[in-house]
């Protein structure tokens, strides 16, 4: 009998958590390890380089497990990183850019997208080249939103909470005048504060990176995993870089309700 399927997932904190929500729903019997490089987040507004030095570590430390795939759910290492990633370890890795484009392009009826990411990931343009190499037609309006991230790791994720309603409105009514219909939340953790961004934009679909990234892992490796479906339930660790204070009650929300722990690591370990 063949062994149960192992993945590796990693964010620079905890939005990579919206991703293994999905990832655990589409490979229940799979074995899953998520780091959460939570000591360094966060990575949006640093230089390509240190994001790229921490990302190796980052695949250093997922790699120290028997992986057979990486899911990289984070939209600032995806536009960043992927190709030096890809380089140096040989085994499939995953990132957000190409299937959210993807998800987009699907969802779109007016031919008009938007993202929104961190600093790094809009001037990367990486989200953009990715939807117009596939659609050269399609006009694409892209936005940072840089305090999301404080704002969803600092808690401020009520869809009522007037300091995230302000950040949202203050970044995201230009889009209003655009007229596109689809957004692509281009960072892991703004699915947290999805229903504060549709009450600035109301009617416009939402595309979840971590979702659109688990979803095309799911179709790339279902077939590999198929014989693997009567196993038992796998396991899932998590393991951040900082102490994990609260960790449960905030992995709770990025995780739909369910509970779940983690352990420290030293990624300095893991240079
Ligand atoms: N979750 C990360 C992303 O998708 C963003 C957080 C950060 O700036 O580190 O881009």
């Amino acid at each position: 009998m063949s062994k149960r399927l192992s993945l590796g997932i990693f964010d620079s904190g905890l939005g990579g958590l919206t991703g293994l929500k999905e990832l655990m729903a589409l490979f229940p019997e799979a074995d899953i390890v998520y780091f959460g490089d939570t000591a360094r987040i966060p990575y949006g507004t640093r230089s390509p380089e240190t994001i790229i030095r921490y990302s190796v570590e980052d695949m250093n430390f997922i790699t120290s497990f028997d992986v057979e795939a990486v899911l990289v759910a984070c939209g600032t290492v995806s536009s960043t990183a992927l190709p030096t990633l890809r380089e140096m370890f040989h085994l499939p890795i995953f990132g957000v850019i190409d299937s959210s484009a993807e998800a987009a392009l699907k969802a779109t009826e007016n031919g008009k997208i938007g993202v929104i990411g961190t600093d790094v990931t809009i001037a990367s343009g990486a989200y953009e080249r990715a939807i117009k190499t596939r659609s050269s037609d399609t006009e694409v309006y892209s936005v940072s939103c840089p305090l999301f991230v404080s704002l969803v790791e600092c808690g401020f994720i009520d869809p009522e909470s007037r300091v995230t309603l302000a950040a949202a409105e203050e970044y995201l009514s230009p889009m209003r005048e655009t007229g596109i219909d689809t957004l692509i939340l281009g960072c892991t953790h703004y699915p947290i504060i999805a229903p504060a961004i549709s009450k600035v934009l109301p009617g416009v679909k939402l595309v979840s990176s971590g979702k659109a990234a688990a979803d095309s892992l799911f179709e790339t490796l279902s077939g590999k995993y198929g014989d693997r479906h009567d196993m038992d339930g796998g396991t899932v660790r998590c393991y951040v870089s900082d102490k994990p204070y609260n960790f449960d009650a905030v992995a709770k929300v990025f995780m739909g309700g369910v509970s779940i722990t983690a352990e420290q690591v030293d990624i300095r370990e893991y240079q």
